[in-house]
C-alpha cells in the first residue's frame, strides 16, 4: 500500500509553514511547497523525517510539474490537500491595474484549479481537499479599502471549493473552504498595518491541521468562517 502524505502549498511562512509542522509533530508525513528552497529547508530541519518539501511556484506549470514528479518518484498518495497558498494586493480602486486584478486571480483562484488538476490522479481513497479562502471573501462580512481584488479572488476561491465538492463527491473526495480571520502573518501585516492579531499561527495550524484530518468525515463542500472578529 501506498504511504499517504498531507500536501500543503505556502509552507514556507505564516500559516502554511505552522500546519506542516503542526502535522509533522502529529506524526504524519508532509509534503511541503513553496518558492523559498531556503525557507523550505529550514522547515524541513524542524522535522527532517517527517517533512519532504518541493519549491514550487504555483503560478508555472513547469513548476508545478516538480510536485507531480516528486509524488510520483516515491509513489505516494494524497490524503490531504491544504491549499494554503496566497497572495494580497492592498491598493485602493483607483490604483488597482488590470495586472493586480489578474495577479489576484491567478495566485488565488487559478493556482489552486491547477494544482487540483494535476494532483487528481494522486488521491487516497476519501481524501480531503482544504482551501483557505478568507473571511475578506465570505458574504456579508465587514469589508475594508484596498482589499476588493484580494477579497473578490478569496470569494471566487470558496464557490469553486463548493463545485468540487459537488464534482468531485463520486470520486469520494471531500472539498471545504476555510475562511480564515485574521491570524498574525506577514500577509496580514501589509493588508492592516500597525494592527495585531488576536490568533497566532501556531494556534490557527492546530485548527487547519486537526480540520484537514478529521472534518471531511463530517462535512463535504462547506465554506466556514473561522474568525474572532473584526478584521
Ligand atoms: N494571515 C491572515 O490574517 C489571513 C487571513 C485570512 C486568510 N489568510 C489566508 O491564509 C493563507 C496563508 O496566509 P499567511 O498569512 O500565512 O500568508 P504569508 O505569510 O504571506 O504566506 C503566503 C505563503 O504563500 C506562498 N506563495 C505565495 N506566492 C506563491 C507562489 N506563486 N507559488 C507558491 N507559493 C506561493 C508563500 O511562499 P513563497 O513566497 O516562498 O513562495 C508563503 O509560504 C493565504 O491564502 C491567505 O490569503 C490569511
Amino acid at each position: 500500500m501506498s504511504k499517504k502524505i498531507v500536501l500543503i502549498t505556502g509552507a514556507s511562512r505564516g500559516i502554511g509553514h505552522a500546519t506542516a509542522r503542526y502535522l509533522a509533530g502529529q506524526k504524519h508525513q508532509v509534503l511541503a511547497t513553496a518558492r523559498s528552497q531556503q525557507l523550505l529547508d529550514e522547515l524541513k530541519a524542524t522535522h527532517p523525517k517527517r517533512i519532504e518539501t518541493v519549491a514550487c511556484d504555483l503560478l508555472d506549470a513547469a513548476s508545478l510539474q516538480k510536485i507531480i514528479d516528486h509524488i510520483r518518484d516515491r509513489n505516494v498518495e494524497i490524503s490531504a490537500l491544504i491549499h494554503n497558498a496566497g497572495g494580497l494586493v492592498n491598493k485602493p480602486l483607483r490604483d488597482l491595474t488590470d495586472q493586480d486584478w489578474n495577479a489576484m486571480w491567478n495566485m488565488n483562484v487559478l493556482s489552486a484549479v491547477r494544482l487540483l488538476r494535476a494532483m487528481l490522479p494522486f488521491f487516497a481513497k476519501k481524501a480531503h481537499i482544504v482551501t483557505i479562502g478568507s473571511m475578506g471573501g465570505f458574504q456579508g462580512s465587514s469589508k475594508y479599502p484596498g482589499l476588493s481584488a484580494y477579497s473578490t479572488s478569496k470569494g471566487a476561491l470558496s464557490i469553486w471549493s463548493e463545485c468540487m465538492a459537488a464534482e468531485l463527491k463520486n470520486d469520494g473526495i471531500s472539498v471545504n473552504c476555510l475562511c480564515l480571520g485574521a491570524v498574525q502573518t506577514e500577509m496580514f501585516s501589509s493588508a492592516f498595518p500597525g494592527m495585531k492579531a488576536p490568533v497566532k499561527p501556531d494556534e490557527m495550524a492546530e485548527f487547519v491541521g486537526d480540520f484537514a484530518l478529521k472534518a471531511h468525515n463530517f462535512m463535504n463542500g462547506k465554506v466556514i468562517p473561522v474568525a474572532l472578529g473584526d478584521p
